[in-house]
């Protein structure tokens, strides 16, 4: 059950990697709530299948997708640009977008560690870089940074993955200083395994599943809608006190590997 936000109500909202995964869940959960959403990634046929799903239902201009891949920070920065022009405003950036791509260490190149950084962390500096001057316009503005709970853990095979993720608290702590005196609130997301259709596909085998709920204080799988509640109430006035936060939504997961 989705609470309604009337304070979300027109409020313009970007997120990045919006077209499948908890992406996907939360574009079309902020338009549930009334608010105009531009949403950009890199798979280009499952993001105009989204778009074409929200438009059988509302008025075109409530929702836009653009093919973009967040490391060619021009097109980047263009896109959000556009977007808070078309709409006359930005409320909220979600710096959703990431590439979870296991590598053990010793197979890890120069460029497939740029390109992680690229992805992982870059892509929401740039992201905010380019949307803070739409954002200080708004009385109640929020930008929400998808780490991840491996940040606090670890986890074999994604040093990077786990680097960046770690970073992307880091500079959520340092843009929440910044932005705060302009009234924009920063804050850090770090899901558990939250059962998307690709965690699925890849990774949710019988087994793993199963030692997920045992080390789980919670005895139940996290769901994109759960995560989409969260970026929802970091989105609303009802956080408006609540800045540079990294919060776990993770069941209440044990520290072991
Ligand atoms: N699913 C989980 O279990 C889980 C756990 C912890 C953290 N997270 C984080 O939550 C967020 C959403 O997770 P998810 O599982 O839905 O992610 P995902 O990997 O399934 O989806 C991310 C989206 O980003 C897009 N994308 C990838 N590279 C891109 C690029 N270069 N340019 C543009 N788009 C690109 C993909 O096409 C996809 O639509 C991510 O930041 C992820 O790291 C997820």
């Amino acid at each position: 059950m989705t609470a309604l936000y009337s304070c979300l109500r027109d409020k313009a909202v970007f997120i990045t990697g919006g077209a499948t995964g908890i992406g996907a869940t939360m574009v079309r959960t902020f338009v549930q709530q009334g608010c105009y959403v531009a949403f950009i990634d890199l798979n280009a046929e499952a993001g105009a299948a989204l778009l074409a799903e929200l438009q059988a239902e509302l008025p075109a201009e409530r929702a836009s997708f653009a093919a973009v891949d967040v490391t060619d920070v021009q097109a980047l920065q263009q896109a959000i640009d556009a977007a808070a022009q078309r709409f006359g405003r930005l409320d909220v950036l979600v710096n959703n977008v990431a590439n979870d791509q296991r590598m053990p260490t010793a197979q890890v190149t120069p460029a497939n560690w740029r390109q992680c950084h690229a992805v992982n962390l870059d892509a929401a500096f740039f992201a905010t870089q380019v949307a803070l001057p739409f954002l200080q316009q708004q009385a109640s503005a929020s930008v929400i940074n998808f780490s991840s709970v491996v940040a606090v853990t670890g986890k074999v095979d994604m040093a990077g993955y786990v680097t960046a993720k770690a970073g992307l608290i880091g500079l959520t702590k340092a843009l929440a200083r910044e932005a705060g005196a302009h009234g924009v609130r920063v804050n850090a997301v770090l899901p558990g395994w939250v059962r998307t259709e690709r965690q699925l596909n890849s990774w949710f085998t019988p087994e793993q599943q199963q030692r997920w709920l045992e080390d789980s204080a919670l005895k139940r799988f996290i769901q994109p809608e759960d995560v989409a509640n969260l970026a929802l109430f970091l989105a609303s006035e009802q956080s408006v006190m609540i800045t540079g936060q990294a919060i776990q939504i993770d069941g209440g997961i044990s520290l072991s590997d």
